[in-house]
C-alpha cells in the first residue's frame, strides 16, 4: 500500500534517525523543505524529497497537498488521560478565589477524582478514556503517555493501568503508559504517610512489574505530597525492576526533585514552573529531558516553565499537555504550542522542536515517531493553506488541521461527524 503526498508548500521537520532530540540553540533551527513529496509504504515513511525528484508510477492513493504543510504528529510525553468524571465544581472554587492548594486540602483535588474513579467501573473508564484519545488524536497527537495515580489504591491503579493497556491493544496510536505510584497521600494514610511509601516500596512496585503494565515509573515530588527522599526511596525501588522514571517535579516549590530524578536517570522531569539555578546545573549533561506544562501554568494561573533559561543553558525541552481533570482539562497540542509561543517566549521552531522529537524523546519513542524520518511511522499532520509554519502558533486557537494519519491511515478529525 503505497500513499504519495504531493506538492506539499513545505514539508516540516526533516530529520535522520541520528537525530534523537535537540538542545538549546539547536532548537531555534526546524529543518524543512519547501516544495516536496513525500512517499509512505503502509505504515511508515519510505521516501521525501524534492517535487523535480517526485517517483512516477501507481499508488494505492495521491494527495495534492498544494498550498499546505506536511508535519510530524505532535508527541505528547504527559498525560493523565485515563481518569473518570471531572473537577468542574472545583474549577469554578477557583474561579471564586481557592487556590489547587487550597482545593487539595480540603480533600479535593487529586482525592476527588480518586474517589469517581473508584465507582466508576473498567469499562466505562476505558470508554471515557477513549472518547478523550479520540478527541486528542484528532487535534494532531500522534503518540501519547498516559498515566496511572488516580487509582490510590493496588486495586485501582492496576484498573487504571489495565485501561491503559487496553487503549494500547485496539488504538492506532502508540501509547507509553506510566505508574504514577505516589501522587498524593491517601486520606487513611494523613498521619502517617512514610508507612503510604512504604506500601508502595513493598507491595505496590513489585506488583506492578510483574503484571507488565507500564513502562515507566512516577512520583510527584512537591510539599505536602511526597518528598525528595520518598522520591528516592520509590524510584530505587522502581529501578530493581527496570521501571525508568518520568517524574512530577518544581510544579509549585523547588524542594530538590530534579536532581533526585537526574541521579535515577530519570527520562524526563516534568512541570519546572519554579526552576533554581541549581536545577539546571542538575540538568546539565545529562540525558534527562525537561518537560514544559503550558496549558497546566495558564489553567491554573502560576508561572510558566522559564523556557529561556534552560535553553540558554544548552539545555533541551520537551512541550506537553498534562491532560488531567484537575490542573489541565485540555489536551490539545496545538494549544500548548501557541501558548509556548506567546507566554514562555518561545519562537515557532523551538515551540514545533519540542513538541515533537523531544517529545518523542521524552517518552522514549524517539526511533518510531516525531520527525519526518525515513523508516519513521507515518503519523502525520496536513495543514489547511497557511502561509508557514509561524501560521500554527500565531492562530492560537484557530483549527489549522486539515486532515490527521495514524501509520499512513486517515483519521477522523475532533471536528468531523
Ligand atoms: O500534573 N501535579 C500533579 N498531578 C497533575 C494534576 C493532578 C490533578 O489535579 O488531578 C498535574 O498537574
Ligand atoms: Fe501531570
Amino acid at each position: 500500500m503505497k500513499t504519495l503526498f504531493k506538492n506539499i508548500k513545505q514539508l516540516v521537520q526533516i530529520r535522520t534517525m541520528d537525530d534523537s532530540f535537540v538542545t538549546g540553540k539547536e532548537m531555534g533551527t526546524l529543518p524543512c523543505l519547501n516544495d516536496a513529496f513525500l512517499l509512505l509504504e503502509g505504515e511508515k515513511i519510505l521516501d521525501f524529497g524534492p517535487m523535480v525528484a517526485c517517483p512516477k508510477g501507481a499508488f494505492d492513493t495521491i494527495i495534492d497537498a498544494t498550498g499546505r504543510l506536511v508535519l510530524p504528529s505532535w508527541c505528547d510525553s504527559h498525560t493523565h488521560l485515563v481518569f473518570a468524571g471531572d473537577r468542574e465544581g472545583e474549577f469554578v472554587d477557583k474561579i471564586k478565589g481557592l487556590s489547587y492548594e487550597e482545593i487539595a486540602r480540603r480533600g479535593g483535588g487529586i482525592l476527588n477524582s480518586a474517589k469517581v474513579l473508584e465507582q466508576t467501573s473498567e469499562e466505562q473508564l476505558f470508554n471515557q478514556s477513549k472518547l478523550r484519545l479520540e478527541e486528542v488524536i484528532g487535534m494532531g497527537t500522534g503518540a501519547i503517555e498516559i498515566k496511572s495515580g488516580y487509582g490510590l489504591s493496588l486495586d485501582n491503579e492496576l484498573k487504571m493501568l489495565r485501561v491503559i493497556r487496553r487503549l494500547k491493544e485496539t488504538q492506532s496510536i502508540p501509547i507509553r503508559s506510566t505508574f504514577l505510584c505516589a501522587h498524593a497521600i491517601p486520606a487513611a494514610y494523613k498521619n502517617n504517610p512514610k508507612s503510604f511509601v512504604d506500601q508502595v516500596v513493598e507491595t505496590w512496585i513489585p506488583a506492578v512489574a510483574k503484571s507488565h503494565l507500564a513502562d515507566y515509573i512516577d512520583v510527584f515530588c512537591e510539599k505536602g505530597y511526597f518528598t525528595p527522599e520518598d522520591t528516592e526511596r520509590i524510584l530505587t525501588a522502581g529501578q530493581q525492576y527496570s521501571l525508568t522514571p518520568k517524574i512530577h517535579v518544581n510544579q509549585f516549590h523547588a524542594i530538590g526533585g530534579v536532581e533526585v530524578g537526574v541521579r535515577h536517570a530519570a527520562l524526563s522531569v516534568d512541570h519546572l514552573e519554579i526552576l533554581h539555578a541549581e536545577d539546571i546545573e542538575a540538568l546539565r549533561g545529562s540525558k534527562t529531558m525537561p518537560v514544559a506544562l503550558p496549558g497546566c501554568s495558564y489553567f491554573l494561573g502560576i508561572p510558566y516553565t522559564p523556557a529561556r533559561s534552560l535553553l540558554e543553558a544548552g539545555l533541551p525541552l520537551a512541550l506537553a499537555s498534562d491532560y488531567n481533570p484537575g490542573s489541565t482539562p485540555s489536551g490539545n497540542m496545538n494549544f500548548v504550542v501557541a501558548t509556548a509561543c506567546i507566554k514562555m517566549k518561545m519562537t515557532p521552531e523551538e515551540a514545533i522542536n519540542a513538541a515533537t522529537i523531544n517529545g518523542a524523546y521524552a517518552m522514549g519513542l524517539a526511533d518510531k515517531v516525531g520527525s519526518i524520518t525515513k523508516g519513521k511511522l507515518a503519523n502525520l499532520i496536513l495543514t489547511k493553506p497557511v502561509s508557514s509554519y509561524v501560521s500554527l502558533p500565531y492562530s492560537f486557537s484557530t483549527d489549522k488541521i486539515e486532515r490527521v494519519y495514524l501509520k499512513g491511515r486517515q483519521v477522523k478529525k475532533c471536528t468531523e461527524e
